[in-house]
């Protein structure tokens, strides 16, 4: 991209590339001026049939599980997806990722001294409906530590990806649950500048949503592009 380009970025809105409390953003993101993909807008997104994926897919407590069911507090995150002008958007690819009760994830690098779950992997997938709507079935995810500085644990969160209409629709971002004590210590949420778009990664816990007996419910909204985006990684 061009500076002009580059500068359509809404830098409220979304982290700053390099934050220099987030000690590996400094190595990672160019320091340079970007080049422009011409017609990049023009690329579709690859489009996934309902056929292609199982129920179980979006089940977190069942889609790896051996024997027993996974430890920890089962949740419902679920949601609509929508676009700039708030029209929802179905038929969208939802992928998630997230630590295990404990604070762990299921990864080769992992170095988190707490305890794997055989029962759970930490990944899922979805589609939106035709109404935009989504829903996962999974654990709450522990907080853990990470080698930023001093102290440091990351609240705890989940993973997203999101593929909307066009390649330039796709979101990375994090959600986290509201009344975590650990916002104000992390400087991955703080690279965000503004507090409404901080607040905007924030799912809310749901009385109406919360099935009895069963799960504690979680919304968590996605605004592919515009004012009201959704925060995305760089
Ligand atoms: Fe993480």
């Amino acid at each position: 991209m061009t500076n002009n380009a580059w500068n359509k970025r809404d830098w409220y809105n979304h982290p700053n590339l390099i934050y220099p409390d987030y000690k590996s953003t400094v190595f990672r993101n160019p320091k340079n001026s970007l080049i422009k993909l011409e017609n990049l807008p023009e690329i579709p997104s690859p489009s996934f049939e309902k056929t292609s994926m199982r129920s179980i897919d979006s089940d977190l407590t069942l889609n790896a599980k051996k024997n027993y069911d996974p430890i920890g507090e089962r949740i419902i995150v679920l949601g609509k997806v929508k676009d700039e002008f708030g029209r929802p958007v179905p038929d969208c690819l939802i992928e998630i990722w997230q630590a295990n009760s404990a604070g762990r994830y299921v990864h080769r690098e992992e170095i988190h001294d707490a305890p794997l779950d055989p029962n759970f992997l930490g990944a899922g997938m979805t589609l939106t409906d035709k109404n935009g709507d989504y829903k996962f079935t999974t654990i709450k995810p522990g907080s853990y530590p990470w080698d930023n500085h001093h102290n440091a644990w990351r609240p705890a969160h989940i993973h997203f990806s999101i593929f909307g209409r066009a390649f330039v629709d796709r979101l990375v971002t994090q959600m986290y649950f509201e009344g975590d004590p650990l916002f104000k210590y992390d400087p991955i949420f703080n690279s965000i500048p503004d507090k409404k778009a901080k607040d905007r990664l924030i799912a809310k816990f749901s009385i109406d949503q919360t099935i009895p007996e069963f799960a504690h419910a979680y919304i968590f909204n996605i605004v592919l592009r515009g004012r009201e985006a959704t925060p995305m990684e760089a």
